[in-house]
């Protein structure tokens, strides 16, 4: 970010939705640590307390306890706003096919809620979280944007009407959105509890309890899995870019290298027996393979290098690093 557009930030309001959550709240601090003022909504379905606590009192933060499924909660939380980084949602393939209706109560319904908060707000850009799963069955490797399949979980549907959303919002109300399509996103603060938490923080858990953590599958299929910090840069380019072309599209937002089950809890393995040796002798156990998971992902970054200068600076490796770091000082 350049002078100008950080400048551009100083002097704005941004309100990051779902910001009590892993990503939203990994938004909220760094945009902070900038020294902007931030807003944020969640009702804590999935987020907690204290992934915000580290900056609850921070005189450019604000705090609105609310739902998306609630339209005045929405025009609450746009007031005055800028820029929105929409992060809140229902995450996880499975709990959608559980529960359909909830996972399309708030990510279609509490998606056009803000949409029409932000239209109504006239906030000068309206980013948002995609999702690879909008990929559904299209086999070709890497994923470009334009080539997509049919969905394969009810969450994907509701990833995939966020974009037709965010794109009819923009030709008839003229909102200006941009959709971050991310792919396996880990780091710190994903939570590594309950029945939908993803895979890495997941295993990194049951490494350090001394449980043998349990692949769905052969440990062949793979993915494109993300460090938080390529994440959050996404975000920042998307809020200052001054392309007009850049606008009003979707973009892949990952690392463009696919790593697959078995290889990710190797690595894993090899880093949390650097803090307590007795975790590479731990066994992994092979489950079925589960509804709805598609079988490999890795994304084209093509699009996000030419129109948004992306440049991701942690790779797999680099960032499981960090991620175990992290884990082994907030979980012991
Ligand atoms: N983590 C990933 O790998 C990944 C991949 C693709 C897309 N996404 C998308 O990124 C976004 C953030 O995901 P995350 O991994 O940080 O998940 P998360 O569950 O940690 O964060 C989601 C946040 O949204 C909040 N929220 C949920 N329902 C809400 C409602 N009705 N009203 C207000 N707040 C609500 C939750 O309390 C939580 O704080 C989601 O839109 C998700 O679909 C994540």
């Amino acid at each position: 970010m350049n002078e100008k557009q950080l400048e551009m930030l100083l002097n704005s309001k941004i309100l990051v939705t779902g910001g009590a959550g892993f990503i939203g709240s990994n938004l909220c601090e760094t945009l902070l640590a900038k020294n902007i003022d931030v807003v944020c909504l969640d009702n804590f379905a999935t987020g907690k307390k204290e992934n915000i606590s580290n900056f609850l009192n921070h005189p450019k933060f604000e705090f609105i306890e609310g739902d998306i499924r609630n339209l005045e909660d929405c025009h609450k939380a746009c007031k005055g706003v800028d820029y929105i980084l929409h992060q809140a949602a229902l995450g996880s393939v499975p709990r959608s096919i559980n529960d359909p209706i909830t996972s399309n109560e708030v990510n279609v319904s509490g998606f056009l809620n803000m949409l029409i908060a932000a239209r109504d707000a006239n906030v000068k850009r309206f980013v948002y979280a995609a999702s690879s799963s909008t990929y559904g069955d299209s086999e070709s490797l890497p994923k470009t944007e334009e080539k997509i399949g049919k969905p394969l979980s009810p969450y994907a549907v509701t990833k995939y009407v966020n974009e037709i959303y965010a794109d009819v919002f923009n030709r008839t109300y003229g909102l200006n959105t941009i959709g971050l399509r991310y792919f396996n996103v880990f780091g710190r603060r994903q939570d590594p509890n309950g029945a939908y938490a993803a895979v890495i923080p997941k295993f990194v858990l049951q490494f350090i309890n001394h449980e043998s953590p349990q692949i769905n599958g052969d440990g062949t299929f793979s993915r494109d899995f993300t460090y938080i910090d390529n994440v959050v840069q996404m975000n920042l380019r998307s809020l200052v870019t001054d392309n007009p072309q850049a606008l009003n599209n979707v973009y892949n937002v990952a690392y463009g290298e696919r790593t697959n089950l078995n290889e990710l809890t190797s690595l894993l393995k090899e880093y949390l027996s650097e803090y307590d040796d007795a975790i590479s002798n731990i066994s992994i156990k092979y489950g079925p393979e589960r509804k709805g998971d598609v079988p490999h992902s890795l994304a084209s970054i093509d699009k996000a290098i030419n129109l948004l200068d992306y440049s991701p600076e942690f790779d797999i490796k680099t960032g499981l690093k960090e991620a175990v770091k992290w884990y082994w000082s907030n979980l012991k």
